[in-house]
């Protein structure tokens, strides 16, 4: 099979501040513009397009990343020191709490558009 998911849009109440959200927390290279998108690539070469839209187009969307162990670290102590809600759940009812599925660590906090961001360090169903 060669299909490979390539691009997504997320769409974003204000994309510079969700773009910089993003990088700033994921520590990967600023977004690149690209007509109405600013571009964030990811290791697996997908890259997320935030765009602008107004908020009563917004419908909250769940985008899930997998994370080494370090990069876990890192990604997780910036949401700690930047004082952001986390949940060990998506239905948002543990908060505080990280989650050990698959005997990894996984972890779901919100961007500024309210879209459900998720980190794992293993991929679901890989543990048992
Ligand atoms: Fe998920």
């Amino acid at each position: 099979m060669n299909i490979k998911l390539n691009h997504t849009i997320v769409y974003s109440k204000d994309k510079h501040a969700a773009a910089d959200f993003f990088t700033g927390l994921f520590g990967v290279p600023r977004a690149k513009p690209f007509g109405p998108f600013l571009g964030v690539e990811v290791a697996n070469e997908v890259t997320l397009d935030f765009m602008d839209t107004d908020d009563a187009e917004i419908q909250a969307q769940h985008y899930a990343f997998l994370v080494g162990e370090q990069e876990f670290e890192q990604i997780f102590g910036r949401i700690k020191a930047r004082g952001l809600k986390y949940w060990a759940d998506p239905g948002q009812t543990e908060e505080g709490r990280i989650n050990r599925h698959d005997g990894g660590r996984g972890v779901y906090f919100e961007d500024p558009s309210g879209h459900l961001l998720e980190i794992i360090t293993r991929p679901y169903g890989s543990g048992a």
